[in-house]
């Protein structure tokens, strides 16, 4: 299988962590470089566990850049509620002892697409700041990369941080709008993710009892435990959901998606009750471009082995021929 070669634009939270650790793991993916936005935590937080996450898979070299501190116009709201102090739950703070690479991260993705014209994928698993950013500086970045993926947004679904908007397109709506209408992106939403990414305590448990054993399940049981609460006390459910492992994983195995289908997508950057808020025209009534690829159903138990395979094993194709 040919490698694929990737630039991961993460706000590097739990959940981010364990995206980075299966990419660097997967003999399918070659990190070129990793860049950090504003999002769930603070963002020296965020540089550092991006850096602990990539040395935690033995891949220290991979250089991170540092992105946008902050949203293009709103103010920055981060997450700690769901992620924990720190963002790898509240227990985990590590030093870490990596410089991070020279030069500002929209400006890095420009120039590695430039270098590598149609063979870099670009997979956005924060609020698009940066992305945005780099198509302001070039405007053809659509034209310059192989392919865009994207987790963010809810279809036509209830969000997680209002009802009407996931996380990363609320933090930064403006930056959204901006890059579903310019790039022709593949959309992770955060419906998929809570129908076929949500682990519940017997893989949880699965996973803790490997702790010993192994130092990403022993990682991966560390920052779950902030958003196992945060859940249990919002939900009433002791689960968590892997939103952006979910685009690892396809990127990894692109035949666990069962369903898509490809849609004009806008989003609503006004400030207010629909703030962040996703249109996914499936009814197809607006003239807009259809040109975003949206995810509508992934092989559950297959990712929850390539998940299991990652973080148990460090094996993330330990069950793929
Ligand atoms: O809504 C989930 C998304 O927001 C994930 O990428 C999570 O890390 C946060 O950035
Ligand atoms: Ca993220």
């Amino acid at each position: 299988m040919t490698e694929r070669r990737v630039i991961v634009d993460t706000d590097t939270a739990g959940d981010d962590s364990q995206a980075l650790v299966m990419a660097a793991l997967s003999e399918r993916i070659e990190i070129e470089a990793v860049t950090v936005a504003a999002g769930n935590v603070g963002f020296d937080d965020e540089v550092r566990n991006a850096k602990y996450s990539l040395q935690l898979a033995d891949s220290a070299d991979v250089p991170v850049y540092e992105g946008a501190r902050s949203p293009l116009l709103k103010d920055h709201e981060t997450a700690e509620y769901v992620h924990g102090e720190g963002g790898l739950g509240g227990d985990l703070d590590p030093e870490v002892d990596i410089p991070s690479a020279d030069g500002f991260a929209p400006d890095a993705i420009v120039e590695l697409a430039r270098e590598h014209p149609g063979e870099l994928t670009l997979v956005c698993i924060a609020p698009l700041t940066n992305v945005a950013l780099a198509l302001q500086r070039e405007p053809a970045l659509g034209d310059l990369l192989d392919s865009v993926w994207v987790m963010g947004g809810n279809v036509n679904c209830l969000g997680n941080v209002t009802p009407a908007a996931e996380y990363n397109f609320w933090v930064d709506p403006d930056a959204a709008k901006l890059v579903v209408r310019e790039l022709d992106v593949t959309l992770v939403d955060w419906g998929l993710v809570v129908r076929d990414s949500t682990f519940g305590t017997e893989t949880l448990d699965r996973i803790a009892d490997a702790a010993d054993e192994s130092r990403f399940a022993d990682f991966f049981t560390s920052i779950a435990a902030s958003v196992r609460a945060f859940n249990r006390e919002q939900f009433g459910e002791d689960v968590t959901t892997q939103p952006d492992s979910v685009v690892s994983a396809l990127l990894v195995d692109p035949s666990l998606v069962e369903r898509e289908g490809t849609y004009h997508v806008d989003v609503d950057e006004r400030e207010g009750l629909t703030r962040g808020y996703t249109l996914v025209d499936e009814l197809g009534v607006t003239d807009g471009d259809r040109n975003t690829r949206v995810v509508e159903s992934i092989d559950e138990d297959g990712f929850r082995r390539l998940f299991l395979d990652t973080v148990v094993h460090g094996e993330p194709e330990r069950s793929l021929e």
